[in-house]
């Protein structure tokens, strides 16, 4: 099992491009199974979540092309409408075939994916959802069967503003017969691009980028060529590496206009922020930050996926301040690690107050889940001796070419 090993060694300083967005490619290669016709997608990230998309919709008949960030989907021979556990199991974005496969081929096969590292992460408002436009859903044998002739528009309200449940609905919803309200829908980006793609298929979506989207369905959809936005999370933890190690770092490729909440808690933290149409340069001045309050909740508040990396970066900062983890349960398996490297934090609930150290000490750490990787990366960039970091198969999950990344931005960094 691959390990990283990080010898702290100051701040990072220089430029970073940042990939396209994992959680925004999941959805839109899902997209791909609603039309007979080739999708064409560029700015793909290149993440151990996206090989493994990859391989359920080859297991499902579909035929493509990667080259480099470019990748085509062509989606005319598809015979079978089975997730297995194996694949399902190991990245819960697939869920998001469930919507499609659906839709378009009148049924669905896919594994529960069941808990994970971060909580229990029930799918229920996915099948609630998907039983209004009329599916029959059975839950047998760890699996969701789902039926439909043909889904029916209907008006469904989410309990929860889940992410991948709204965008299972809102592609689901795009070949079902008549109008579909979707109330109380998830505001992320992700969400937004989703529903632009969708457009260019010939889908009829009213309300884009609100939480209520009205979907006149439409018989078939065709090919389209679609960008992969830049990804949001990956910007904020080279932005919060750069803060944690008082480094002077400028994140190309990007769009600030996703991290206003994230920007503005760094900038709370004491450091300096320039923003250009598509970069973002943080500047510490080669100061120690300040710790931020850090509450967690829906976009476009502060995202559950930048928290860990706020740990670290307040673990290192000056005073002490509260991180509330609002959206998983589970959220908080970096702490006992961080706390391996003398993090002072202590746990309530689903509250860390964490009283920031000038110093951590390297230690052997290991990853639990992909954003916790970050975490450990940002704490070992700035503590002292070398950290290692077992199961950094989490990382990869996630975001691309870290290492190599870091390296370019003066961190040393090996991969063993
Ligand atoms: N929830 C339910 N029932 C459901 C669905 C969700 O109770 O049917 C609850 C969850 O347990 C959680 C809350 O609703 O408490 C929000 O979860 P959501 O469904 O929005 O999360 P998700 O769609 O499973 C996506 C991202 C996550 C990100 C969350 C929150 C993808 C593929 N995944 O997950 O990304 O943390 O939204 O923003 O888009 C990551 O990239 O590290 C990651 C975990």
């Amino acid at each position: 099992m691959e390990k990283i090993i990080v010898t702290g060694n100051g701040p990072l300083h220089g430029e970073v491009r940042v990939a396209g967005a994992k959680n925004a490619a999941l959805p839109i290669i899902a997209a791909s199974l609603l039309s007979a016709e080739p999708l064409h997608i560029s700015n793909v990230p290149g993440v151990r979540d996206i090989d493994t998309a990859l391989k359920l919709l080859t297991l499902l008949g579909c035929t493509m092309e990667r080259s480099g960030t470019d990748l085509s989907i062509d989606t005319s021979h598809v015979h079978s409408v089975y997730a297995p556990y194996e694949l399902v199991k190991t990245m819960r974005g697939a869920i998001l075939l469930l919507g499609p496969l659906l839709a378009r081929f009148g049924e669905a096969d896919v594994s529960l994916p069941g808990g994970c590292a971060i909580g229990s992460r029930p799918v229920n408002e996915h099948i609630k959802g998907l039983q209004a436009l009329g599916a029959e859903i059975l839950i047998e044998a760890g699996y969701i069967k789902a039926k439909a002739q043909r889904l029916r528009g209907a008006h469904f309200t989410f309990d929860i503003p889940s992410v991948t449940a709204t965008e299972n609905l809102l592609m689901a919803a795009c070949l079902a017969e008549g109008t579909t309200v979707l109330e109380n829908c998830a505001l992320e980006p992700e969400v937004g691009d989703l529903a632009r793609l969708l457009v260019a298929m010939g889908a009829g979506i009213q309300g884009v980028g609100t939480s209520t989207l009205t979907i006149e369905g439409v018989e078939s959809l065709r090919g389209a060529c679609h960008r992969v936005p830049p990804d949001r999370i990956e910007t904020g933890t080279f932005l919060t590496a750069a803060a944690a190690t008082r480094g002077s770092v400028r994140v190309l490729d990007t769009n600030p206009d996703f991290l206003h909440h994230v920007l503005g808690k760094l900038e709370q933290a004491g450091a300096n922020i320039e923003l250009g149409p598509d970069w973002i340069h943080l500047d510490t001045g080669g100061k120690r930050c300040r710790a931020v309050h850090i509450n967690t909740a829906p976009f476009p508040a502060f995202p559950t996926d930048m928290q860990a990396q706020f740990m670290a970066l307040n673990a290192l900062a000056e005073g002490s301040a509260t991180v509330v983890e609002n959206i998983f349960e589970n959220r908080f398996m970096h702490v006992a690690e961080l706390q391996r490297m003398g993090a002072d934090i202590e746990l309530q609930g689903h509250t860390a107050i964490v009283h920031g150290r000038e110093r951590l000490q390297g230690a052997p750490v290991m990853a639990t889940d992909l954003r916790a990787s970050a975490c450990l990366i940002i704490a070992a960039l700035a503590a002292d001796g070398d950290t290692t970091i077992d199961r950094v198969y989490h990382l990869d999950r996630g975001y691309a070419n870290i290492d190599r990344k870091l390296a370019e931005l003066g961190a040393i960094i090996q991969r063993i």
